[in-house]
């Protein structure tokens, strides 16, 4: 067993690098939920490369992060392996693993040959796994998805193409690019690679629940998820997860009021870490609010809140309106 695969098994449940999201205090109300493993939003090489402080702050650390996944992009084997010996460098013992993103289709990293163009170049894609994983000492995985095309699957061959490069595991999204998130994850390609070789395989796609979790690592064998989407306004799946992998009932949804105090700590730790946390949050604050009584008239507030203290007004107001109508507490 590599000492990959020996970490996964501890780290079995991780939250996907998520651009516009996965910031150091969405990243820690995760991991404080039961997240084994939080990757940071995709960084740009070429980004590092010009010392471009704004992409440099996307590896920064919440305070108490132990071990952090850092995923960068780019298309350049070189500058790709001398950012990740930076970042390497940079973040010393809290690095537990560096990807590469293989996977993202939108047209403006797509469009300059990063992310999901790759998988249109496995020769380059090899060129980039092995020269960063002759960089540095950290084990090195990618993220791509289930292929390009749609109906052209090639995430079994990029599978053999990582393990060959020397990637210590790959993680699948079992949607073609063209898909974008449109129609369902095919979990049946993250099967067939975990089948084609002995890299671990680390499922994607769709997990908005426990079951759903469970339900992915059974049809799969896979050796570790990546939840995205599913955390987003609910880092409580994490918690939910972890108990349903130990046979656990689990804990119960969280009442409205546990919403909304989830909502004002991320709100307060954004405010701390981030010079956007305004823009950020309201639509982190909508996330949190979805399903709960009187979302639609939240949602329109924080749409026009520009301070932490405008959120804090708008969270207040909710939850009187909840305890006004007895349902602040009540667990759905
Ligand atoms: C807002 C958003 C930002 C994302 N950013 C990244 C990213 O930076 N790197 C990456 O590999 N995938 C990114 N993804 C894709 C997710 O990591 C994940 O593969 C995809 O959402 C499928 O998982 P899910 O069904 O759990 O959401 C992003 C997805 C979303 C919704």
């Amino acid at each position: 067993m590599t000492s990959y695969e020996e970490f996964l098994e501890n780290h079995k449940v991780m939250l996907a690098p998520m651009a516009g999201v996965s910031d150091v205090a969405f990243r820690r109300l995760c991991r404080e939920a039961g997240a084994s493993l939080a990757f940071t939003e995709m960084v740009s090489a070429k980004g590092l490369h010009f010392a471009n402080e704004r992409t440099a702050s996307l590896v920064d650390l919440f305070e108490g992060e132990d071990l952090v996944g850092v995923q960068i992009f780019g298309h350049e084997p070189d500058t790709m392996a001398e950012q990740a010996r930076w970042i390497e460098r940079e973040l010393k013992g809290h690095l537990a693993v560096i990807d590469i993103n293989m996977g993202c289709p939108v047209r403006k990293i797509a469009g300059k040959g990063d992310g999901a163009a790759l998988i249109k170049d496995p020769v380059l894609a090899e060129r980039i796994v092995s020269e960063v994983v002759g960089a540095v000492d950290v084990p090195v995985t990618l993220k791509t998805r289930r292929g390009f095309y749609a109906d052209t699957e090639t995430c079994v061959d990029f599978a053999r193409m990582a393990q060959r490069a020397g990637a210590s595991a790959i993680a699948i999204h079992g949607r073609f690019a063209t898909q974008m998130y449109t129609g369902v994850a095919d979990w049946g390609c993250i099967a067939r690679a975990k089948a084609a070789v002995d890299i671990p395989v680390i499922g994607n796609g769709d997990v908005f629940s426990a079951q759903d979790a469970l339900d992915l690592f059974d049809a799969t064998a896979c050796d570790a998820i990546l939840v995205a989407r599913g955390a987003q306004g609910n880092p409580w799946i994490f918690s939910q997860i972890n108990a349903a992998l130990a046979g656990d009932a689990g804990c119960g949804a969280p009442t409205p009021f546990e919403r909304v105090e989830m909502a004002r700590r991320h709100a307060r730790l954004l405010a701390c870490h981030h010079p956007k946390a305004v823009v950020r949050m309201r639509k982190h604050a909508a996330w949190y609010v979805k399903g709960v009584p009187g979302a639609s008239a939240a949602r329109a507030a924080f749409n026009t809140c520009s301070s932490l203290q405008d959120f804090n007004e708008a969270f207040d107001a909710l939850l009187e309106r909840l305890s006004v109508s007895g349902e602040e507490s009540a667990r759905p």
